[in-house]
Order: structure tokens, then C-alpha cells, then sequence
């Protein structure tokens, strides 16, 4: 496994990759590797011929400077993790090297940046459109692997990837989970012990939200429910609950407007000082 600090080692690799027809698999993260991290990398390794993994904490999608400095980075341990996988390049890039002058492009992210995450966290899906639109040209991936955990995420990647006209494939992978049911997050070591025993109750109420669907509860309802049922438990809050076509993210009032993919409740919930994500589908 090599490790590319360089953007010109990383498009130098790429380029001699494709050119000799080998599949690139890239999962971009921003470290702090574990088990959800796990799964996108052995999926990458399952289906292309060359893996490139990028473990960047990338400044311009935190709208939060608290949470930027206090993100965790444990770029040995991540290292030691990707070779076990089999990873052929690791991209652990310095600030400097990704953003040697500020970056200004705006991305026309449309509707499925205006909703959820996207008033919340201003700048956050933009920040994101940059990095990732940097990854693609300089890794050149017949594939890039994403979870599902960051739902809105990916529909914010594929909009990016029309707008830029990228020749590639975007992969889901589903949410991966602890025995108690809470999403994998590199933010959950944040957790107080308190907190963490809390934490898995936002998946059983997302879980309990499917039951009050087939009681006969309309979306709306359903959000009305399950927002108070989260916000009843001491130590958690809701920041937003919306139902929402899992394609086009703009929220549903009825489920018979869900489109091809569904729907999905998708949850924002701080649990102490921690803010959690989490999904479900329907
Ligand atoms: P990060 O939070 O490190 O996540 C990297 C990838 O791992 C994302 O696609 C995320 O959805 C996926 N992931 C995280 N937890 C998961 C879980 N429990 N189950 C399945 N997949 C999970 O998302 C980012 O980084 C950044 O925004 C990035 C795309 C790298 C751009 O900077």
C-alpha cells in the first residue's frame, strides 16, 4: 500500500491505472476509520482492480469551528486499517496541498441541497461538492462508494457529478450499525457514557416509525410522532424529522407521492452535545 500525499502522485497513479485499463474503486472519507468505513473499502476492493482510499479532513464543509478542531484523526491507526483491507493508495493530503488558494466555486446544488441538512448546516453541502469534485478529477474512479448513513449526501454527489459531467458510477452501501442498533460514526467516541446509552433509542423510534406508517399514519403524522417520541427520552433532541422521497429529497404529505426509491425519515438528533444523523426507509 502506498501512501500519496501529493495531488500530482495521486493523478500520476490514476492516469497509469487507466490507461493500462485497470477499474478504480475511491472511497473518500475523512478518517477516523471504522466498521462503516469498513464496509465501502471491502466493497471497492470486491469490485475494481485498484483501490484508492482518501482520509481528508476537509476544512470548507464544517460550518462549525468547534467541530472541525475537535473532529477526530487518528491517520496511524487509519493506515494500519486500510492495509489490512488491501488497499493499493491512501490519499492523506495536507490543507495546503488540497487547497493551495481558497476555493470559490459555488455549485447549483438545487432542490436536493434546500432541504434538511442544507439550512442547518449553511455551506456544509458545498464544501462537500468541492472536495468530492476534486477527488474525482484527480483519481479518475470507474466507481466511488458512499453510505447511506449521509442520505441527502449522496443525492448532493450525484447532482455535483451532472453538473460536472463525471463518467462514473456512484455506489450506496447501507448503514452499518452497533449490535444495539446506533449508526457507526466517527463522531460517536464524542459520546459521554450517558450519552451512549441513550444513543441507540434514535434507531428504535426510526424503526418504531415504519410500524406507525402501517397503522395508518400519514407522513406528517408519522414526523409529528416520532419527533416527540425522540424528544420524550432525556439526553436526546431533535433537530429535524422530515419524510422525504428518497430520490429528490423534498419532503412527502402522502406516501403514495414517494417515487421509484420510496421514502426515507431522515433524523438529525444531539444527543448531549453530539449531533447524530440517521436514516431509515419505507
Ligand atoms: P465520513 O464522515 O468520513 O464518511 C465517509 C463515508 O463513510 C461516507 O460515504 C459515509 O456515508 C460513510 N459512512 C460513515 N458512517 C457509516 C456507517 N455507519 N455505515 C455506512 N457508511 C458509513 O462523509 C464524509 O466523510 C465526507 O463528507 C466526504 C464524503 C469524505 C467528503 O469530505
Amino acid at each position: 500500500m502506498e501512501i500519496i500525499r501529493t495531488v500530482s502522485r495521486l493523478s500520476e497513479v490514476a492516469g497509469q491505472n487507466r490507461a493500462a485499463g485497470r477499474s478504480i474503486g475511491l472511497v473518500p472519507t475523512m478518517g477516523a476509520l471504522h466498521a462503516g468505513h469498513k464496509s465501502l473499502v471491502d466493497r471497492a476492493r470486491s469490485e475494481n482492480d485498484v483501490v484508492i482510499v482518501s482520509v481528508f479532513v476537509n476544512p470548507t464543509q464544517f460550518n462549525n469551528a468547534a467541530d472541525l478542531q475537535t473532529y477526530p484523526r487518528t491517520e496511524e491507526a487509519d493506515a494500519a486499517m486500510l492495509e489490512s483491507c488491501g488497499v493499493d493508495y491512501v490519499f492523506m493530503p495536507s490543507v495546503e496541498e488540497i487547497y493551495p488558494e481558497p476555493d470559490t466555486r459555488v455549485f447549483d446544488l438545487g432542490p436536493v441541497a434546500e432541504v434538511m441538512e442544507g439550512p442547518m448546516r449553511p455551506g456544509h453541502f458545498n464544501g462537500v461538492a468541492q472536495i468530492v469534485s476534486k477527488l474525482f478529477a484527480w483519481s479518475q474512479p470507474t466507481r466511488a462508494y458512499f453510505g447511506e448513513k449521509d442520505f441527502q449526501q449522496i443525492a448532493v454527489i450525484r447532482r455535483m457529478v451532472e453538473l460536472e459531467g463525471f463518467d462514473l458510477e456512484i455506489v450506496p452501501c447501507p448503514i452499518v450499525r452497533e449490535a444495539d442498533g446506533l449508526a457507526l460514526s466517527s463522531r460517536n467516541v464524542r459520546l459521554t457514557a450517558a450519552d451512549r446509552e441513550v444513543a441507540p433509542k434514535i434507531h428504535y423510534l426510526l424503526k418504531q416509525s415504519i410500524e406507525l406508517k402501517n397503522q395508518g399514519l400519514s407522513p406528517v403524522e408519522v414526523e409529528k410522532a416520532t419527533t416527540a417520541a425522540i424528544d420524550d427520552i432525556d439526553g436526546l433532541r431533535t433537530e429535524y424529522f422530515q419524510i422525504v422521497d428518497a430520490k429528490t429529497m423534498q419532503p412527502i404529505k402522502e406516501w403514495a407521492e414517494a417515487g421509484e426509491l420510496g421514502a426515507a425519515g431522515c433524523a438529525t438528533v444531539y444527543c448531549g452535545d453530539v449531533r447524530l444523523i440517521d436514516n431509515i426507509r419505507y
